[in-house]
């Protein structure tokens, strides 16, 4: 791979917006650090950039309009900076490909889910073309001066015509970006992809087209890797895949399972905290819920999708369980786990989804009682097998049962939140809290959010923390003391 890192002599600017799942989050932490090692600068601030490069999401309809719709807005501001480049790569990218160049369409470049390794050569070539464009005015001459000394080097080599500005699919030359380059912003917390795209077909799902068939990562690369972050000082780490109790099912046969590799993240020294997404009930084990139950590293939260709570339309979604299937897996959570916090995804107005199957949703979110739930209303992707349906529930009615839906989840969660009040929760301190800077916002095992007020010296740490109240969505709560190590596992009551 070409490295840029030697012959850039002036700075450029690169500003990454990234929309979508943790995948993204990741790709764009592993893009920044290999942006910056080729001696880019990244920068949060999309004004001062020469390059947007929008990391996008085509799960919904709406996630496809945001970026685009940003896009335009940031084209219409080159009318002062023309040099300026807008890219694109993620789901989106790699789903609409070329069609995204060209017309009407505002990106310079194109690099799919499987081409992240070719984003810097794409920036250099589309900023070579701006820039040797671009006319020169009082606003944009200083820019376009330091660009001319970055870009000297490359003019020869990018401007020719033929040179490609997309690069989407799967070939020989696959993407091996070194997640371990990822800027985190937290160095503290850590995701780590054990396995990329998705081989379920879920009938209403573009993920496995966008990211491809599922790919396991070798078991001691994640491990190694584990083992350097907690070196670093990580102490909690989310492992990330589509369906992580698939791990290891394309790997050669010998190769260790997901709660094999599970047990060996939790024996390195330093991790405190593992967390993992997304977890399919299809396929989560017996295996999976008692180790999860044995291993006090592992957070009392679990990610588990239901979609829907009619038979009928689990069945049309391709969805491998039936409700019955369900309900049996997490009487064995809860019976494991009694303090097991679970979390899903619903969709409503699924096609053909009745009054009746909308019902059975909502009962089976009352009877399972989930501390959160992520709500949506169905989007018809192009090329899944579900588009063939007719998407035959209108949009008001659709409104209409994902408020039913939010307005019951909404009175579960602060019922969890509620029930910790009065006892001291270990939590992960993450940052300032963003509605008021002057205090502090962490989670507790649960995932639960809390805010308390703290020096932000503590950021980065465990602390206990008395909860005192709760509002719909988070925990206030009193700072009471730094835990001793053996309360960083699972949550710890006093009082
Ligand atoms: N691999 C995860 C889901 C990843 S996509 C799993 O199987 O659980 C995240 C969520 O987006 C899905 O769980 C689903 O609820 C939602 N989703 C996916 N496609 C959708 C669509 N076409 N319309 C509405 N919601 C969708
Ligand atoms: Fe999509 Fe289903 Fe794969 Fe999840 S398991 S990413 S919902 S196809
Ligand atoms: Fe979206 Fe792609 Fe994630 S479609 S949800 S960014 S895998």
């Amino acid at each position: 791979m070409a490295d840029f890192s030697a012959k850039l002599k002036a700075p450029v600017y690169v500003c990454l917006l990234t929309y979508g799942c943790q995948m993204n989050i990741l790709d764009s932490q592993i893009l920044s650090g290999n942006l910056a090692r080729q001696g880019f600068v990244v920068t949060e601030d999309e004004t001062a950039a020469d390059v947007v490069l929008f990391i996008t999401c085509s799960v919904r309809d709406l996630a496809e309009r945001k970026v685009l719709g940003k896009a335009g807005k940031l084209n219409v501001k080159r009318n002062r900076r023309p040099e300026v480049v807008l890219g694109v790569t993620g789901c989106m990218a790699e789903l609409k490909g070329e069609t995204l160049l060209g017309g009407k369409n505002v990106f310079d470049f194109v690099a799919g889910t499987h081409k992240r390794h070719l984003i810097p050569e794409l920036i250099l070539r589309a900023l070579c073309k701006r820039v040797a464009e671009s006319e020169v005015t009082s606003v944009n001459a200083e820019a376009l001066e330091r660009l001319g000394i970055a870009l000297a080097p490359y003019m020869d080599e990018c401007l020719p015509a033929e040179r490609k500005l997309f690069a989407v699919g799967r070939d020989e030359a696959e993407d091996s970006l070194d997640e371990l380059e990822a800027m985190r912003p937290r160095p503290w917390q850590a995701f780590v992809e054990i396995m990329r795209g998705c081989s379920n077909f879920c009938s209403y799902c573009v993920v496995p087209y966008a990211r491809g068939p599922e790919v396991s990562r070798p078991a001691d690369e994640i491990l190694a890797e584990l083992k350097t972050l907690a070196s670093s000082g990580c102490v909690e780490v989310t492992l990330l895949g589509q369906n992580v109790n698939s791990y290891g099912k394309d790997l050669p046969k010998g190769s260790i399972s997901f709660p094999e590799l599970l047990a060996e993240a939790a024996k390195i020294e330093g991790l405190k905290w593992l967390r993992f997404v997304t977890s399919n009930p299809q396929d989560i084990s017996d295996e999976l819920i008692d180790l999860m139950a044995s291993e006090p590293k592992i957070c009392r939260y679990l990610h588990f999708p239901l979609q829907s709570g009619s038979n009928r339309i689990l069945k049309m979604m391709n969805r491998k369980y039936s409700l019955e299937q369900y309900l049996e897996k997490v009487a064995k959570l809860k019976s494991a786990m009694p303090d097991l916090w679970l979390a899903g995804d619903l969709i409503v107005g699924f096609p053909g989804e009745t009054l009746e199957d909308f019902q059975a949703t909502l009962a089976a979110v009352e009877r399972i009682d989930y501390a959160n739930n992520f709500l949506f209303k169905y989007s018809e992707r192009p090329g899944t097998a579900a588009s063939k349906l007719p998407d035959d529930v209108p949009l008001e009615e659709k409104k209409r049962r994902h408020a039913e839906l939010m307005a019951l989840q909404g009175k579960l969660t602060h019922e969890h939140l509620k029930s910790l009040v009065g006892t001291t929760q270990t939590v992960l301190v993450e940052g300032h809290s963003k509605r008021n800077r002057a205090v502090l916002q962490g989670r507790t095992t649960h995932f639960a959010n809390v805010v308390f007020e703290g020096d932000p010296s503590l950021i980065g740490k465990f602390v206990s923390v008395k909860m005192e109240s709760a509002t719909p969505l988070t925990l206030y709560g009193s700072f009471e003391r730094l835990p001793g190590d053996e309360e960083l596992t699972n949550e710890k009551e006093s009082g």
